[in-house]
């Protein structure tokens, strides 16, 4: 059951479930398009929680903290993927649009529900089984690569195993997957925004750059990439999102192969770090189009709105004092067609605090200009005197 969205009424709450940065940059286009966005953040202060005043600070693994926040709302999003898929099933008997819906969301929160899914439909994965004892991931074969089902994020739960001595977290009941050790060209990402009516939105095929299985570097549209295996990439997340009815925005990410295919690593339903440079370099942004399809209003354009648009993520690097505020006189004189997106996060090792993008006609200044604002921003260009 979902809440009829009337196009003529006063605009909808949406409710949004975590206070992350994800959560923050929705408030951009919901403040242009006068959508009330109302908040669940898991503590004060956080990073949406600053610019979304309706907000309730709670636990968002309690299902009458979900009630609370999200009564009186048409639909509820997801800042990320832990919210329990039966708290999901509860809020929508209560009549409140969940989007992406449980039976869809279960393939982004566990990576085994996804690949048994996927193998289902066809789409091309890594050799994947699930298994519970050292014995089984020896019987799969080395090296592989083990992965918690759930919880985990930014290489958190990923494990690269060359053999039988560094298998973590075996016989401890947790289930994991073991995956063929993929030998990736790149890796690439397809995002796509699809409404409940069926409507799809496909940006165009990305390439990224992980450190440490965290993003690092996006690359609008991947270069180089073989026009017939961007349709491909294209088609496999436009099909994935209509089979498994995905409603707002998919990312699959993949890998592209050095023998010229696209398999699928996983899947997340909700505006993905892979779609970050959308914000300035294409005319609808993933995180406009995440708002207009939980609405089921009409998507906006996903076109580039230059030939090239590179996105390099601020990590907190090797300077631990001082505020991101001072790095600004240095950035935006350099570069006056710099973009960039603080979360109001503060510094720490590691954490990803904010992004810049740069976009234009020549990819090496593209790529020069977006790498120098965020070493700057992060500190990592040797300069302490700010
Ligand atoms: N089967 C694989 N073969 C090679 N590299 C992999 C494989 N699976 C994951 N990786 C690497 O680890 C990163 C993180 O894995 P992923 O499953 O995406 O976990 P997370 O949920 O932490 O993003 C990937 O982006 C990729 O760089
Ligand atoms: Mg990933």
């Amino acid at each position: 059951m979902s809440a009829a969205v009337s196009p003529a009424g006063p605009a909808p709450i949406v409710a949004v479930i975590g206070g992350g940065q994800l959560a923050r940059m929705l408030a951009e286009p919901a403040a242009a398009l006068g959508i009330p966005l109302r908040l669940l953040a898991e503590a004060p202060g956080v990073s949406a929680a600053q610019v979304i005043p309706d907000h309730e600070v709670g636990d968002f693994t309690d299902l009458t903290t979900l009630r609370l926040v999200t009564d009186g709302c048409a639909v509820v999003t997801f800042d990320h993927e832990h919210v329990p898929t039966e708290h999901l099933h509860a809020l929508d008997a209560a009549g409140i649009a969940v989007r992406p819906g449980p039976d869809a969301l279960v393939h982004a929160q566990d990576k085994a529900v996804m690949r048994r899914a996927l193998s289902a439909m066809g789409v091309p994965c890594p050799r994947h089984a699930v298994v519970r004892t050292p014995a089984e991931v020896v019987a799969f074969g080395f090296p592989c690569v083990l992965k918690t089902t759930r919880g985990g994020y930014d290489g958190k739960g990923v494990w690269f195993v060359e053999g039988p001595q560094d298998c973590p977290a075996l016989g401890s009941g947790a289930t994991i997957l073991a995956e063929e050790r993929v030998d990736f060209r790149r890796e690439l990402s397809a995002l796509v925004a699809r409404s409940p009516s069926g409507q799809v939105a496909a940006w165009p095929i990305v390439a990224s750059t992980q450190r440490n299985g965290i993003c690092h570097e996006v690359v609008a549209p991947a270069p180089d990439l073989d026009p017939e295996l961007a349709v491909q990439a294209q088609q496999i997340a436009m099909r994935i999102a209509g089979e498994l009815n995905v409603t707002g925005v998919l990312a699959v990410e993949l890998f592209e192969t050095r023998q010229g295919q696209v398999l699928v690593n996983e899947l997340a339903m909700r505006p993905h770090n892979t779609g970050h440079w959308t914000q300035d370099g294409s005319v609808t942004s993933q995180f406009e189009n995440h708002l207009r399809a939980l609405l089921d209003l009409p998507l906006g354009a996903p076109d580039a709105r230059e030939p090239w648009t590179v996105m390099v993520n601020i990590l907190g690097g090797t300077r631990q004092t001082g505020h991101l505020y001072a790095g600004y006189p240095h950035a935006l004189a350099r570069d006056p067609r710099l973009r960039v997106h603080l979360y109001g996060k503060e510094l720490r090792p590691g954490r990803k605090v904010g992004h810049v993008n740069a976009y234009g006609d020549d990819l090496e200044d593209c790529l020069e200009r977006a790498r120098h604002a965020a070493a700057w921003f992060a500190g990592d260009l040797g300069d302490d005197s700010r």
